[in-house]
């Protein structure tokens, strides 16, 4: 499947964020937890979701999907999740944490290397291990094994995302108190401790680097709404930017766009912040920025594709360091086709900004980097083509109307 992109274009207009794929992909395995049904709205139109709902449907958890309204109800025993299935997603490894406080066993296929980096989950298990699990591999399969789950102080050697999810899952249920130590800050991570305590967890300190969870013998049903997505909003911020266009994005969290607004505004876009929405206006002159992903609160390391496209026709040179994943430039050689002047050393690129990117037939090698081709797609004079568009259709819904209806031609 490709998209075909014709430039330069400027966006105007008004877009609606949906719900967050990396808050919803967490709460859909903590849903695991309960026995009693879990109501979640606004679930967004996307292939990570779909591909999760697969995945759990065929553990033979009871899934209903009315418009974006979803129904899940565990019926008893779940089964482990088929390992074709583990292989296509990385969010698999979530249902980890829920079926081991559960069941007191899981056992799962290793990951598979993802195009940016080996991505392991050695936190994920060395949290199950602090809290009793006995933890074996074989054959390609991790299993966790565990009478009971007791509580325990777990320090993370890096603010991981998911291991601090899978963790804090698995200790919703443990006896006793348990620390996660430099756990992640980003507001997916709060974003599930509140779904988590409204199904009667006891989480306190989510969105701080230490999260204490105090052991309960059963979690019930809950019908909730995650939080906006805050990189779709992102991307539709740089886009805005990029096209030196005028747009309003709504049903944001500003507070969870700071990073984002802070370099775009240094770099010389107009940034609005109104209460659930922020106006953004591009420029005509963008000014180059150094960028340094980092955990939240720090610059979103799925925001520097999107960026990178963006500073590829500011005045001067930028400078951006990927500090999160060891190989997440794959979108380089591909902006390299369009034109851009980019250097990159390691874990550093180096942007040189020219007058505009011409357009060209290019692929994308993730959802992020995909993001960073539509984006320069729209930037550039001509017709491009996107190939391997399957990538970005996993994280941003409805992503090709909400671009036509803002003045983009694409298809
Ligand atoms: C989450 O992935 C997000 N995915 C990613 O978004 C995001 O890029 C990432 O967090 C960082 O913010 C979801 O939430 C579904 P990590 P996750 O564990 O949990 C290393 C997107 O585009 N690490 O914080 O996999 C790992 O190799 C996706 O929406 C270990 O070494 O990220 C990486 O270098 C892409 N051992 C770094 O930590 C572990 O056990 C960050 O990974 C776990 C991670």
């Amino acid at each position: 499947m490709a998209i075909k992109i014709t430039g330069p274009t400027i966006l105007r207009g008004e877009v609606e964020v949906s719900s967050s794929k990396n808050a919803i992909l967490p709460i859909l395995a903590g849903s695991l937890l309960s026995n009693d049904e879990v109501i979640i709205n606004k679930v967004p139109d996307i292939n990570d979701v779909d591909v999760i709902l697969e995945l759990i449907m065929d553990m033979g958890v009871k899934v209903e999907k009315k418009d974006n309204k979803l129904s899940i109800k565990c019926l008893g025993k779940i089964n482990n999740p088929s390992y074709e299935l583990v292989r296509q997603i990385r969010a698999s490894f979530l249902v980890m944490g829920p079926l081991l406080a559960k069941q007191g066993i899981v056992k799962i296929s290793l990951p598979g290397g993802c195009a940016i980096g080996t991505r392991p989950i050695d936190l994920h298990l060395k949290g199950f291990a602090a809290l009793g699990a006995d933890i074996q591999l074989s054959g390609g399969n991790v299993v966790a094994k565990a009478g009971e789950l007791i509580g325990n102080h777990i320090y993370l050697d890096f603010p991981s995302v998911g291991a601090t999810e899978n963790i804090m899952m698995a200790a919703t249920l443990a006896q006793g108190t348990s620390y996660i130590e430099n756990a992640a800050l980003e507001p997916e991570i709060v974003d599930l401790a509140n779904f988590l305590n409204l199904m009667g967890a006891k989480i306190t300190g989510a969105g701080s680097n230490v999260i204490k969870i105090e052991g309960v013998k059963e979690l019930k049903g809950v019908n909730y709404t995650p939080i906006p997505d805050r990189i779709e909003a992102g991307t539709y911020m740089v886009a805005t930017a990029a096209t030196r266009g005028e747009v309003i994005i709504k049903n944001v969290i500003p507070e969870h766009l700071k990073a984002i607004s802070a370099k775009l505004i240094e770099s010389g876009t107009i940034i609005d912040e109104q209460d659930k929405q922020i106006l953004v206006k591009g420029r005509n002159v963008v000014k180059p920025v150094y960028i340094k992903t980092l955990p939240y609160p720090g610059f979103p390391t799925d925001m520097q594709a999107q960026f990178m496209a963006y500073l590829c026709s500011a005045k001067g040179s930028s400078v951006i360091t990927e500090s999160v994943f060891e190989n997440r430039f794959m979108h380089v050689p591909e902006l390299l086709r369009m034109g851009a002047e980019i250097k990159t050393e390691g874990r550093t690129a180096i942007i040189k900004g020219i007058p505009t990117l011409t357009s060209a037939n290019v692929k994308a090698t993730d959802l992020r980097a995909g993001a960073a081709l539509v984006l320069a797609g729209m930037v550039a004079e001509g017709e491009s083509i996107i190939n391997n568009s399957h990538h970005i259709y996993r994280g941003y819904e409805n992503i090709i109307n909400k671009l036509k209806n803002l003045g983009a031609h694409i298809e």
